[in-house]
């Protein structure tokens, strides 16, 4: 997997979104899951699950935007990418650096602040049974289990029949082991990152039959 090298302007909002990113853990440590974002490495694993260029995508704990800017690399069109983040810091900090790594006149993801838990009310009507990949980065395995569980069932409301979750998480077991009704596939692993990050593949069983 190559990853494109990084402009000025991506080095600098890295400097800046890791400085942000640890003052937010010292906060909120169990809602951050870890004191850094994900390695560029890692956010371009999660993203190399976009297969269509055209389609709806949302990303759940969106954070600094280390893995939006790796799903807008990866061809999403940001008209079509709607970023859900509970932290108002990380959303100011969104629809400030986001731009910056635009093409000219090129409009922005949708920042909406809130909680994935509701991810059906806060999406624009048309994200509704229509989204491609639900990409989560939320520390589910430091959440109570019905809390992970309404997460999940949130992402499965506004997917597409056949959809998938994308969830990175720091823990090799997949957080949502109890949930009989999924389909769970570890896709891939990145050791240099810190801690070392998972890629889970999620996707309702009933959607396979
Ligand atoms: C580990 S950070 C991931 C940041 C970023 N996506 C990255 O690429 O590094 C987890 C993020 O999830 C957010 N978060 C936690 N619980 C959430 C929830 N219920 N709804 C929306 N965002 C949530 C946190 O505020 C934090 O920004």
């Amino acid at each position: 997997m190559s990853i494109p090298d990084a402009s000025c302007a991506e080095k600098k909002i890295r400097r800046q979104e890791n400085a942000l990113f640890f003052r937010r853990w010292l906060k909120h440590p169990l809602q951050m899951g870890t004191l850094a974002p994900i390695t560029p490495k890692l956010a371009h694993l999660a993203a190399s699950y976009v297969q269509n260029p055209n389609g709806l995508y949302v990303e759940i704990g969106a954070g600094t935007g280390r893995l939006s800017r790796a799903l807008l690399q990866q061809g999403i069109k940001p008209e079509n990418l709607a970023l859900v983040e509970l932290d108002p810091f990380f959303c100011g900090f969104l629809n400030q650096t986001l731009p910056s790594v635009l093409k000219d006149n090129q409009p922005s993801p949708f920042v909406i602040q809130g909680d994935a838990a509701q991810l059906p009310d806060l999406l624009p009507a048309h994200y509704i049974g229509q989204v491609e990949v639900v990409f989560s980065v939320i520390p589910l395995m430091y959440l109570p289990p019905a809390v992970r569980q309404a997460i999940i069932e949130a992402a499965f409301q506004v997917l597409k029949p056949g959809g998938i979750v994308i969830h990175v998480t720091y823990s090799p077991r997949s957080p949502l082991g109890f949930m009989s009704n999924l389909h769970q596939h570890r896709r891939g692993q990145v050791w240099l990152n810190l801690p070392p990050g998972f890629v889970w593949h999620y996707q309702q069983m009933a959607s396979l039959l």
